[in-house]
């Protein structure tokens, strides 16, 4: 049993949830908190009953960042040894599309965790800063790079070197969130886009969301020949039998990620 995450795997149909669940430290991300949503990401991607997948904090804080009392002490070499990227990367190789249910506090590997799922929505408290420079340090898990790509050069460099905050307003703005919502709905909001999501074909939407994120991997010539395959690729499957068919029919698709 996860003691610093609730998982459940059905707060929709075909939508799984993980809230992370240190309310009292502003849900800083501890090893022990990344390691548990990294398994539980990997149980995710295998259970054909979750298709889209939000990840939320609570009211006050998604994650005020990794846990800086866990960190204190350590030095170059034990942060080497402790290696907590590799529980990074596993959480970027998810298959299946992650919404972020962002209220108050994302900052540092909070903000850093809201930026590799694929979409946030925003309540209108969220809050989102890259404040490492503040204690000495810089972001480490993706701030300085995919930051820059969302935001650009100018505010990147604002947020990283200043380590200010910014509100949900400017943050989607900047192209960093997709959708603002009364605090209420911030949680409600990312279901309905999961439940969106978890009526189309899974496969192609695995597909298609592999196939956006190589647009920051790699030039755009091979990417567009990693996308032309995949879309080949979908061929194979019942789905696209029974969406274009659905479509010719004037019917609703069913589909079984088959
Ligand atoms: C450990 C934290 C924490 C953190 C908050 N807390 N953030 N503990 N690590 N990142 C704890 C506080 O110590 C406090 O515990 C409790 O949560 C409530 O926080 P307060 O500071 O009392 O709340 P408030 O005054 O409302 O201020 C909220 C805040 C502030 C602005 C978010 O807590 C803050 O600045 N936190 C640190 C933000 C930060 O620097 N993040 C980047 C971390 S480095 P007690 O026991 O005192 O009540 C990082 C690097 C990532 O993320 C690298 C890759 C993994």
């Amino acid at each position: 049993m996860p003691e610093f995450i609730l998982v459940n795997p059905q707060i929709a149909p075909y939508v799984g949830h993980i809230q992370l669940n240190r309310p009292k430290e502003l849900n800083a991300l501890n090893l022990e908190l990344m390691l548990e949503i990294k398994q539980a990401l990997i149980d995710f991607d295998q259970d054909d009953n979750i298709r889209a997948i939000v990840i939320s904090g609570n009211e006050r804080a998604f994650a005020a960042g990794a846990d800086i009392k866990q960190m204190a002490g350590r030095n170059a070499i034990d942060m080497l040894k402790i290696d907590q990227f590799t529980t990074w990367d596993s959480i970027r190789k998810t298959k299946k599309p992650i919404i972020a249910a962002v209220s108050g506090f994302a900052l540092g590997g909070g903000c850093e965790l809201a930026m590799i799922c694929d979409m946030i929505i925003a309540s209108e408290t969220a809050q989102f800063g890259q404040p490492e420079i503040s204690i000495g340090v810089m972001p480490g898990a993706g701030g300085t790079q995919r930051l820059t790509r969302i935001v650009g050069k100018a505010k990147a460099m604002e947020m990283v070197l200043t380590g200010q905050f910014i509100s949900a307003e400017e943050a989607k703005a900047y192209g960093l969130v997709n959708k603002i919502v009364p605090v209420e709905f911030y949680l409600s909001e990312a279901v309905k886009l999961a439940s969106t999501i978890a009526e189309k074909s899974p496969i192609a939407v695995q597909m298609a969301k592999e196939s956006v994120l190589k647009a920051y991997e790699m030039p755009l010539q091979e990417a567009l020949f990693f996308e032309r395959k995949n879309f080949y690729m979908l061929f194979a499957t019942e789905d696209q039998k029974e969406g274009m068919q659905a479509f010719i029919e004037k019917r609703k698709a069913t589909f079984k990620g088959q």
